[in-house]
């Protein structure tokens, strides 16, 4: 069994990555074999167009053009469980798990017939989102468009959990910097007291996504 997690935040070590750490214990202990893939790390692009992936022959769900996202894509479709963690930037995916959700979608698809299925493995996902906003604001602003988001990994015929972190904290010390509409107090307050039941529950997403 392989499981893997893909960080689409910037920074190591800090929530998403975090998380992402948690569930891939929890995958380990289940049995899997797990691997840690950082986007920030890796030099590519959203589609490029290159329309091999649509040409008559081609191999199913293959990514023809080459650079550093190309083998993760074929990870992701050969793994038991992928881990997908993200901070919400301005309301959306970053951009860099943006030009992967993008490169992943072109291969699961055929202007032939959109309905069509050219994945037929079983993938199961799930879906870290870290943020600043509050469970009251994400409900309201953001879960509709992170579902919207990640809708593709509806094509790897997996279970789907989605697991909000809300109210993360941001910065080692808010006093150095211009972050005056938060309280630092309940932001630290959060991180004892939240932080640690998130990551628990990252850890139970590892195992149940890869059948424990
Ligand atoms: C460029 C940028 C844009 C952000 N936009 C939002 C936002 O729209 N809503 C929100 O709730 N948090 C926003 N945040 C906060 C991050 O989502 C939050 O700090 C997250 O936990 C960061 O993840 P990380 O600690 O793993 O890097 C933004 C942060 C950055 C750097």
């Amino acid at each position: 069994m392989k499981a893997i997690a893909i960080n689409g935040s910037p920074r190591k070590g800090w929530n998403t990555d975090l998380l992402l750490q948690e569930a891939l214990k929890g995958a380990a202990d289940a049995g899997a074999e797990v691997e840690m893939i950082h986007l920030y790390d890796l030099k590519f692009t959203g589609c490029r167009s290159c329309m091999a992936c649509m040409r008559k022959g081609a191999e199913p769900a293959k990514c023809y053009w080459q650079d550093d996202i190309t083998p993760v894509l074929d990870k992701i479709l050969f793994a038991d469980a992928v881990f997908f963690g993200v901070p919400i930037y301005f309301g959306e995916i970053t951009s860099q798990m943006h030009a992967l959700i993008e490169r992943l979608s072109y291969i699961l698809l055929t202007y032939d017939d959109y309905s069509k299925k050219l994945f037929h493995g079983t993938v199961n996902c799930g879906c870290f989102y870290t943020m600043n906003a509050t469970q009251e604001h994400f409900e309201t602003m953001y879960a509709e468009r992170m579902k919207q988001s990640f809708r593709v990994l509806k094509k790897l015929n997996g279970e789907i959990v989605e697991y909000p972190c809300y109210d993360t904290l941001q910065f080692t010390d808010y006093s150095k910097y211009q972050a005056g509409t938060f309280d630092e107090a309940h932001k630290r307050q959060r991180r004892e007291e939240q932080f640690p039941k998130d990551l628990a529950a990252a850890y139970q997403i590892g195992q149940k996504l890869c059948g424990k």
